[in-house]
């Protein structure tokens, strides 16, 4: 019995195995609408066998996205392109997921295959980016955001359960809240980006405060039998790891106490300056830690791509379901060529039949 292609429910939903494609931008969108570029991806990824597929980091709003080729949900004009996402992802057995996001001081960018650094001042293609302090990130990103006011802070909490309802409307099942990498939710949670003194900043309470008043929001719109999920950044590799790690996993006990139902445990990315410690699922004992602490399911990425390391990560104990990114995005089979591997007879999950008939029994030379 493989723990990898075993089911795994979560509130009314089960996927049918453990492998899951984590939110991965396209940057092809146009005003934040998605067209036949993310129908087509999305349907061949969920076509693979992949039991969840989350849709790209996705805006809240206009100046919280990355590039200006980002999706959005911050109009309803937006949800009907979505909508047709979900409804392929879920005609191939798969569960629709998206992640809503602000990318705060590191939005106003440049798609990485044009720059991946900040648009310049002076190019009309920016726009003014938003953070708890005004402080740049630095690096290719040296543009000073403005620090937000209540109002401003206010309005973004508003605009993520905005999303959320359109997300909800458009047929998402599973929705991921972006908490992580640092963008705008990550970045007042760190004293690195966070240096306010107002009652969001300062102490933990004071920079915990805007991620847990936005997943408290949001509950309130997500439907209850459906998982509400983050991506947070638990480690910045800066140095300071045990003291990150252990206000971190103080903060996901919070939420799971404010409704939040599995965490996808990543790196905060906040600063440049990092010994990031690369390396075939080098964040499984970090994820393994948090589940075990915080006592709520999780999922990690970064470098979990053979069977075998899928397979240790979930009979270990250490996640519930891992993400699979570029592994997937070069091949969305991959889980047929990692049951084969694991050799396993028939796998639990079902490719479509003209799919099914002959590669279940293909074994490549
Ligand atoms: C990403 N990643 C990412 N993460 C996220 O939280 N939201 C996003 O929209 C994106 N976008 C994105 C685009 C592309 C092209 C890549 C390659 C990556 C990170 C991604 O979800 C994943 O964590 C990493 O790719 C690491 O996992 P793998 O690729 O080692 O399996």
């Amino acid at each position: 019995m493989s723990a990898l292609f075993s089911p795994f429910t979560l509130k009314d939903v089960t996927l049918r195995n453990r492998i899951a494609i984590p939110p991965m931008c396209q940057y092809s969108a146009v005003d934040g609408l998605t067209n036949e570029w993310h129908w087509d991806h999305y349907a061949a990824l969920a076509r693979g066998g992949a039991s969840l597929v989350i849709v790209e980091a996705t805006a809240v709003s206009p100046e919280g996205r990355i590039t200006p080729a980002c999706t959005g949900l911050w109009s309803d004009q937006q949800t009907e392109g979505m909508a047709r996402i979900a409804a392929s992802i879920k005609r191939y057995g798969a569960v629709p997921g998206i992640q809503i996001a602000h990318a705060g001081r590191k939005a106003s960018a440049n798609r990485p295959w044009d720059g991946d650094d900040h648009i310049a001042d002076t190019d009309p293609r920016g726009w003014q980016t938003l953070a708890p302090s005004a402080l740049a990130f630095g690096h290719h990103l040296p543009k000073v955001p403005k620090a937000m006011t209540l109002d401003d802070i206010e309005r973004v909490k508003g605009d993520f359960v905005a999303a959320a309802v359109r997300a909800r409307d458009a047929g998402f099942q599973w929705l991921e809240l972006h908490f992580a990498h640092g963008y705008l939710a990550q970045s007042f949670f760190s004293a690195h980006s966070n240096q306010r003194n107002d009652q969001y900043g300062g102490d933990f309470s004071g920079r915990a405060r805007f991620l847990l008043e936005t997943l408290a929001a949001v509950r309130q719109v997500w439907p209850e039998n459906l998982p509400l999920t983050a991506r947070f950044g638990v480690i910045e590799y800066d140095g300071r790891d045990e003291q990150t790690l252990a206000e971190s996993i103080d903060l996901v006990r919070l939420m799971r106490q404010g409704g939040l139902d599995l965490l996808n445990v990543s790196v905060n990315f906040t600063i440049a300056e990092t010994s990031i410690p690369w390396g075939p699922a080098f964040l499984a004992p970090i994820a393994e830690r948090v589940r075990r602490e915080a006592e709520l399911p999780v999922a990690s990425s970064w470098g979990i791509d053979t069977p075998q390391l899928g397979e240790a990560v979930i009979a270990g104990e250490q996640m519930d379901l891992v993400m699979v990114g570029r592994r997937l995005l070069g091949n969305p089979h991959w889980p047929l060529q990692a049951a084969q591997a694991l050799e396993i007879e028939r796998p639990t999950w079902v490719l479509p039949a003209p799919y099914a008939h002959w590669l279940e029994r293909y074994q490549p030379n």
